[in-house]
């Protein structure tokens, strides 16, 4: 895969929040292409974070990059209204968080957006079969969902490549992201097993300098 179609997509999870117009800008400045944006409902998963009114937010702020909406919330209906009028460019739900996986992704393209699966680190990809011709993106999970800074679960790995097979296979025009523990030390790993779109939290927002990360970061992804 040619290098520029690598998409990294920090996860605003571990910004700065007190300040979180000028992070994103800041890491969109540096070099990242997408804006990660985790919703987190106390309920799906235990920890609670932000909403559409943020989203919309960082569009008045003028952030144009696609905003990579990742709903770890339960029900996923009236969120993804919400946030395709809040200006998400993706949108992306676990589908046992939805009472009827078509219609929610029905919704979500129907509002406008471009949309995903999410499958934690233990559901199979068998879970997409029905759903795969409808998707723009699919995101496994290398950590449970709802904290940052978790350690990366190696066996996703070996599921991308399975995922990357499927898509090529069929010819499906569908983005594989992988979202949790990637740093500059494993970013290659997961390109080599078939990913071409990764969320990064802790690794890019708690270096000091988000351009070198993201440089070193693009570099790694260069070697072949
Ligand atoms: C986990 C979130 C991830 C996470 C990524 O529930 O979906 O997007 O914040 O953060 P790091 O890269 O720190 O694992
Ligand atoms: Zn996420």
């Amino acid at each position: 895969m040619a290098t520029k179609d690598y998409i990294i997509a920090p996860s605003i999870l571990s910004a700065d929040f007190s300040r979180l117009g000028e992070e994103v800008n800041s890491v969109i400045e540096a070099g990242a292409d997408w804006v990660h944006f985790d919703v987190m409902d106390n309920h799906y998963v235990p920890n609670l974070t932000i909403g559409p009114m943020v989203c919309r937010s960082l569009r008045d702020y003028g952030i144009s990059a696609p905003i990579d909406v990742h709903l770890m919330v339960e029900p996923v209906d009236e969120l993804i209204k919400s946030f395709s009028k809040a200006g998400a460019t993706y949108i992306t739900f676990h589908p046992e968080a939805s009472g009827d996986v078509n219609r929610s992704i029905g919704l979500i393209r129907d509002n406008g957006c471009k949309a995903g699966l999410v499958l934690n680190p233990d559901i199979s990809i068998d879970v997409l079969e029905g759903y795969l011709d409808k998707l723009d993106i699919v995101l496994l999970m290398s950590v449970f969902p709802g904290f940052a800074g978790q350690e990366f679960i190696d066996s996703v790995l070996e599921k991308a490549t399975k995922m990357r097979s499927v898509i090529n296979e069929n010819n499906l025009e569908i983005r594989l992201e992988v979202d949790g523990g990637i740093k500059l030390e494993n970013i290659k790993d997961v390109a080599d097993a078939g990913a071409d779109t990764f969320v990064s939290g802790s690794a890019i927002f708690g270096e000091p300098d988000y351009f070198e990360i993201i440089q070193k970061m693009r570099d790694s992804l260069k070697v072949e």
